[in-house]
């Protein structure tokens, strides 16, 4: 596995293996890699010929009060993890790289960034495009990996590769659980024990509401409020947001039609972390 710093010299990578006509599956991360990143890395060496990871802590994805400085970091660990999930490239661009002085453009996408996670970090997801337009242009990926986990980022992606007619296949990957359900996320290293409990109602809510579904229940409110008093069992915790969505474009919906696909998704606060979850039913 080859580790690249430099901007200039990843894109002269991808350039030289496009030319040689082979294909480039790209996994982007913001490092501290987990199983859910190891199964994303996984899928991408099965249906590529070569594989690059990028790790970058996107600073236009974060707001002001965000953990940007804080965000867990492990640059050892990281590239242990990708050189065993068989990656042929890991790329560790630095910030004044990625953004020279001066910088000043952003990729913007309308219409289903305004609700759900957008509405309490206003500017994300301008941030996530703008980051990961750069690194397709710079990785020139034949096909890129995004985990299901972030169910709103997969869909911005998948509609701003479409609409901007980026020549790249998006495949979306499954969530990764722990045995007791709690979906993998780099932020849950700032849950204590105690929390890392509490943290259960997450996906504990989604089951009961898949569960409500099942047994016919088909008003959202009603399966909200269900939700939502789960989740009130947890001493720490504070509802960003429960939503039923279109999974397609993210409008929300009422009641339960069995001619949508339906993206339950949470978000919620666990003492100061905020974790999010999904399924799709
Ligand atoms: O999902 C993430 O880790 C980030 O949002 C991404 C896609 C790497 C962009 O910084």
């Amino acid at each position: 596995m080859e580790i690249i710093r430099s901007v200039d010299e990843m894109v002269a990578i991808s350039r030289k293996i496009k030319a040689e006509g082979k294909t480039i599956g790209f996994v982007p991360t913001m490092g501290f890699l987990h199983q859910g990143h190891i199964s994303l890395i996984k899928n991408a060496r099965k249906e590529n010929e070569i594989v690059a990871v990028s790790v970058f802590v996107n600073p236009t994805q974060f707001g002001p009060n965000e953990d940007l400085e804080n965000y867990p970091r492990n640059e050892e660990k990281d590239l242990e993890l990708c050189a065993e999930a068989g990656c042929d490239y890991i790329f560790i661009p630095k910030p004044v790289d990625m953004y020279r002085e001066g910088y000043n453009t952003y990729v913007e996408v309308f219409g289903i960034t305004e609700g759900l996670c957008g509405a309490s970090r206003p500017g994300h997801f301008r941030g996530v495009c703008t980051v990961v337009f750069k690194l397709f242009n710079i990785i020139k990926p034949t096909k890129a990996y995004f985990g299901q986990k972030d169910a709103q980022q997969l869909a911005v992606i998948k509609k701003m590769v479409r609409e901007l007619n980026a020549d790249i296949e998006i495949i979306g990957c499954p969530i990764i659980r722990e045995a007791d359900g709690l979906a993998l996320s780099s932020r849950n290293t700032y849950l204590t024990k105690d929390e890392r409990e509490q943290a259960l109602v997450l996906s504990k809510s989604l089951k009961l509401a898949k569960e409500l579904i099942d047994s016919g229940m088909i008003e959202v409110s009603e399966i909200k409020e269900e939700m939502l008093r789960l989740i009130s069992t947890a001493k720490d915790s504070e509802v960003d947001y429960i939503e039923f969505v279109d999974n397609y474009d993210l409008k929300p919906l009422n009641r339960i039609d069995r001619s949508n696909q339906v993206l339950i998704a949470l978000a919620v606060k666990i003492g100061k972390t905020r974790l999010i979850d999904n399924m799709v039913v």
